[in-house]
Formats: C-alpha cells, structure tokens, sequence
C-alpha cells in the first residue's frame, strides 16, 4: 500500500461539512473539520482523486513541515532547512500563498517574501541559480499558514483554485464563484430526483454545475492543469487510473435542467460555457424573464442567483425582488426554490416567508441563502402577503 500522509482541502466559510461528506465517500480517512478547511488521510491516489472529484474545494494542501516562529529570523531559518531541491529544479518556477493572523508576523506579504528570500538563498547557495517567482501555472504552488506563532509549510497540490473548472469560456458582470454554486447545490439537498432551474442564469454557473453533478461528471473533467502533475513524485499511471475510475461513474440523468436569462448576452454567454462543456443536450437553455413564469412541468427545484445591485438602483432591485416573489407564487407552486443574495433588505421584498436561511459567501462577498416552499391549493392563501406583511418580513434577519 502507498504511504498515507495528511491532507488539508481549503473551502468556503460554510461549506465544510459537505466538504468532509464528499472527502469520506472518496475514501478519506480521519476527517477533521477545521475554520474553511477540513483535514484528512490518505495515499497520493486520493490525492489525485480528491484533487479531480471534490466539488467544494477550493485546493489541496499537502502539509510539509509545522515549527514555532517567534521572529523573521526563525521563520527565514527553518524556510532554509527543508530540503526544496526535492521538491523543484532551481531554475524552476513557484509562488508562495501566505495567510497569517498572527501579532508577530503582522503583513502576509512581508512573511511570504521572507519564505521567498529563504528559499531562494538555499538554491543560490546550492546551485548559484534561484528559482523565478511567478503567479499562474508554477512549477511549485507554497502554502504558508501563520497562526500566531505557529507555521505551516504545505505545497499546494491544484496549483490554481479548483474553482477554475475549466468550462468558463465566457463570464458576465457577477458571476457566481463555480465552488459556491456546486456548494449551493448541495446546500439545497436536491437529490436529483426532479427537474432543476435557474431561471436567472447569467453564464450558466449553476445550471452547469447541476447538469455536472446530476450526470456525476467529474468536477475537473474539463480541466488539464494540476499542480501535482510538475511534483517530482508524479505517477502518470495512477494518476490516469483514478480519472478513469471517476470517468467511468459518468450517468444519465432522467429529469429535466432547465437555465434561462432575461438578457441575450448573458444567454449568449451561457450558451457558449455550456457547449463547451458538451452539456447542450443536458440544459434546455432559453431567454425568457422570470416573470414569464416558463418552467418544466412536475416537482422542480430552483436556485437562482439574481442580481445584487451591481449598477442598478436599489429601487429596480426591490421592484425585481418584488416581482421575483410574485412570480414564485403564481407560476412555481409545488416547487422549492433557493435564491442567494448579498442584499438581505432586498431578499425579505420576496414577500415568501423562507423556511430556511444559511449564510453562504461567493468569493469574499457576504450573502444568505434563503429557501422558499411554494404550495399549491389552499395554503396559495398563504402567500396573499400584503405591503404591510412585507414590511414585517423586513425583519428577519
Ligand atoms: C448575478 S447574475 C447571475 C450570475 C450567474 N449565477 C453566473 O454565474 O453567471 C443575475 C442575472 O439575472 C438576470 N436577470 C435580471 N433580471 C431578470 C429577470 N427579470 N428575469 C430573468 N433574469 C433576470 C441578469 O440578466 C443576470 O444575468
């Protein structure tokens, strides 16, 4: 058997429990959930394995070495003594991520440069050659952790963020971060047991994201670059082996997925992602507004992500998030629908009483994800919410 070694996948704030759920059904071993991460055991195999399958992970760290650092000094020494030559040629490439809290090492920046003199005075030292500092597609990702006085040295396995899947091809205004809509997702506990919609698509995150995991297509199928691919101890074989295993998982799926935009660029957009990630035929894309009321016939879930205000006066946003409301009522009755939102205030104009709210983040941006059930029948009464209703949802939180 391989040697197992621990293993750190970063995450959002939020999404750690699915995180772990996924990280054990991959074969996982000694889950711990951490503040945006969670820990685990295993071999490279689940390494790769993680690396291609996670759908809420951001990147996976494979931890190197842990010390106490009281100053700049003891953080350049202990950075000089691993041994990097094993790790990279010295005319290679890397960058180094820092993220520190901590009252001795007050700037992530000046502690990454120190790491960066270190390890560059060893290779000087050793080869009279220095690595180059780049940003994207490096020889060698860093991860440098700092807590208080406390320092974790890990390469970082994906090299760029695993939210780069691969099939955005085109991005519109505010896109939605690929991580937080598979993280949506999951959120929403859709079992992929009915239709599914966003009917605020932009350039089709979601809908991709959907059709991805309803078809259990792999989270990276679309994607070439890994950082561990240019690791000294890369194993092309075992590497081709596990993205065969997750290929081979790849199912129909027997609902429906459903994306649609008031705009025709942001459908234009969409329409280009989703071809490119051969999901055509998988998403029945279409520009329609909203309050057209279109959409599939039977049980049906909707996420959706509409617009936070960027350019557009808080009054057309209450207006939209008013209208968004009304359309949930007539036209969605037996559906569950989820909308994330950063503006709380416009989110309560829905005029629904959510039955959930989970703070969820897209990139750094704060937001809620409130989840709406609309009934059909008798309880439509319900929802007969008038102005003065609708100042009192003003304060839910
Ligand atoms: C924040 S963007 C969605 C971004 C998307 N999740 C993505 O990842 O690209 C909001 C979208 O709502 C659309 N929109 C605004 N008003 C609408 C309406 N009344 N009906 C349908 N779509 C609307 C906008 O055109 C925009 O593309």
């Amino acid at each position: 058997m391989d040697t197992e070694f621990i293993m750190v996948a970063k995450t959002m704030f939020g999404l750690e429990e699915l995180l772990a759920k996924e990280i054990e059904e991959l074969g996982g071993k000694e889950i711990t959930i951490l503040k945006r991460a969670v820990q685990f055991k295993g071999d490279m195999k689940l390494l790769y394995r993680a690396n291609y399958c996670l759908r809420t992970a951001l990147a996976i760290l494979k931890p190197l070495q842990s010390f106490t650092a009281r100053s700049d000094q003891e953080l350049y020494d202990h950075v000089y003594k691993i041994e990097w030559e094993k790790y990279m040629n010295p005319d290679g490439t890397m960058y180094i991520d820092a993220s520190v809290n901590s009252n001795i090492f007050k700037h992530s920046l000046y502690a990454a440069q120190k790491t960066k003199d270190a390890i560059c005075d060893r290779f000087r030292k050793m080869f009279d050659v220095r690595p180059s500092i780049e940003k994207d597609y490096v020889d060698l990702k860093i991860d440098l952790h700092i807590y208080d006085n406390q320092v974790t040295i890990s390469l970082n396995s994906s090299g760029e963020s695993l939210h780069k899947r691969g099939y955005r091809q085109e991005v519109g205004s505010a896109p939605l971060n690929e991580v937080t809509a598979a993280g949506l997702i999951q959120l929403s506990g859709w079992q992929k047991d009915c239709n599914f919609y966003d009917p605020m698509c932009g350039s089709g995150t979601i809908a991709i994201e959907a059709a991805m995991y309803a078809n259990n297509i792999p989270a990276q199928y679309y994607r070439k670059y890994f950082g561990f691919k240019k690791w000294s101890e890369f194993n092309a074989v075992d590497w081709k082996n596990e993205k065969e295993i997750a290929d081979s998982k790849i199912s129909e799926f027997d609902y429906e997925i459903w994306a649609s935009d008031v705009s025709g660029s942001a459908i234009e957009r969409a329409d280009k992602n989703i071809r490119f990630a051969h999901l055509n035929h998988d998403i029945n894309l279409f520009r329609a507004a909203i309050e057209d009321g279109k959409r599939p016939d039977g049980k049906t879930f909707v996420i959706t992500n509409p617009p936070y205000g960027e350019r557009m006066e808080v009054d057309d946003i209450i207006d939209l998030y008013q209208r968004i409301g009304d359309s949930l009522k007539q036209n969605f009755q037996d559906c569950t629908a989820f909308i994330i939102s950063s503006d709380i205030f416009a989110l309560k104009k829905i005029g629904l009483k959510p039955t959930r709210k989970i703070e969820v983040f897209n990139g750094n941006l704060e937001c809620r994800l409130f989840k709406f059930e609309i009934y059909s029948g008798s309880k439509k009464a319900k929802y007969n919410i008038d102005n003065q209703e609708r100042e009192q949802e003003n304060n839910i939180e």
